[in-house]
């Protein structure tokens, strides 16, 4: 039975999942630190409880991009999350869909935008890195374009990959992975049978597309190490910015000068990011570099936040620091692993009554109240 959505649907998920698609999922950078302080960080954030204001008409919708949200939660993009449920970047997008929230497909999802896009009745998101192949790039906006994405979500925190000693440990990369993986595939038998074997191909749908062959896991990792881009610099961005009309959003941010350095070009949002702890680690985590770049830039841009959110009062909390809107990752990756589109949906129900109750007992209406006298002032801490 759930009782916890953060840590029940995780524990559901590591064991159905061959060990190195859990560890994938799960893991982050070097020693970890910044992945767990984006947990423990927020989770000590004090709510202030108020009470007896007549709380009995609460209203959790918001608006980002022209677009109308029944929560201001989007899911994130995930590489690669097809592996963890059959044809899983469908079924995400639909429970999304039903929930009425935007799904943003990843650039290395399994499934391709033309398989998504059509499979849910609101316009998805999509995200793009900046690769050293700018033909591929152009080709994904063409074809993201084509296939009716409303917004661009542009990460920036990947110029260069990470080291995630946990995949080299799981069989993810590393000596034999091949062969770790087969072993581990065909001593998870539900997930081999439902996702190793109905649930092909197991393409980089995007990146197939554009080479004309398919693409698999090695691809992947090879593509990781080789097609990330250094180079990148705030003029790339411009050059983006022919061929995508729409908003745009850049994920990656964590410091007031490069979210000042974002509304100067004239993006639409920024993702207070550090990619869930996968980049470098021993950064600020989200709710400790929150306060200051909303203070550098509330009102000028929109700001979303993702990394270490797992739960409704991780959602209010995030929005009392600063953020509009925030993005879920591993939450959604667990539930969709556990139960597929099922799960996803019902994750999003825990967290909406997990919001309400939180709502309540600070006295915040509606989105718009979040705010810093929804916190326990620092000084009284
Ligand atoms: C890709 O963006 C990853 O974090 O694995």
């Amino acid at each position: 039975m759930i009782i916890s959505a953060a840590t029940d649907y995780r524990a559901a998920a590591q064991s159905r999942l061959p060990p190195f698609l859990f560890h994938y999922i799960d893991g982050g950078a070097y020693a970890e630190h910044t992945l767990r302080h984006n947990v423990s960080d927020l989770s000590e954030i004090a709510l202030r409880q108020r009470v007896l204001k007549d709380m009995s008409a609460l209203d959790l919708r918001t608006e980002l991009f022209g677009e109308k949200l029944s929560l201001p939660i989007a899911l994130a993009p995930v590489g690669l999350t097809g592996m963890f449920a059959r044809r899983g970047e469908v079924q995400a997008a639909r429970a999304a869909t039903s929930r009425g929230i935007p799904f943003t497909l990843s650039t290395v999802s399994v499934c391709p935008i033309e398989e998504v896009a059509p499979a849910i009745s609101r316009p998805m998101w999509f995200q793009l890195y900046v690769l050293k192949d700018r033909g591929f790039m152009r080709n994904a906006l063409e074809r993201a374009q084509a296939a009716g994405v409303t917004t661009l979500v542009f990460t920036v925190d990947m110029p260069t990959p990470g080291a995630r000693y946990r995949d080299a440990h799981s069989g993810m990369s590393g000596p034999n992975a091949p062969l770790r993986r087969m072993w581990q595939a065909a001593t998870h038998p539900r997930w081999a049978w439902d996702v190793g074997l109905h649930g092909k191909p197991h393409d980089l749908g995007n990146v197939s597309a554009y080479v004309g062959k398919p693409t698999g896991l090695e691809d992947y990792i090879g593509w990781l190490g080789a097609n990330f881009d250094p180079a990148i610099s705030w003029k790339d961005l411009e050059w983006i910015r022919e061929f995508w009309k729409g908003p745009m959003v850049i994920k990656g941010i964590l410091d007031p000068d490069d979210a000042r350095d974002a509304v100067r070009f004239g993006a639409d949002g920024i993702v207070v990011s550090n990619h869930g702890g996968r980049q470098l680690d021993g950064v600020l985590s989200s709710a400790r570099a929150m306060p200051a770049i909303a203070d550098a830039v509330k009102g000028d841009i929109k700001i979303l936040a993702d990394s270490g959110i797992r739960t409704g009062l991780d959602v209010v909390r995030m929005l009392a620091l600063g953020a509009d809107a925030v993005l879920l990752g591993r939450a959604w990756i667990y539930a969709l692993a556990t139960a597929g589109e099922a799960g996803v949906a019902h994750l999003l129900d825990l967290i909406e009554k997990e919001m309400r109750v939180a709502m309540v007992l600070t006295s915040s209406r509606t989105i718009a109240d979040i705010g810093p006298q929804s916190l326990v002032p620092r000084a009284q801490l």
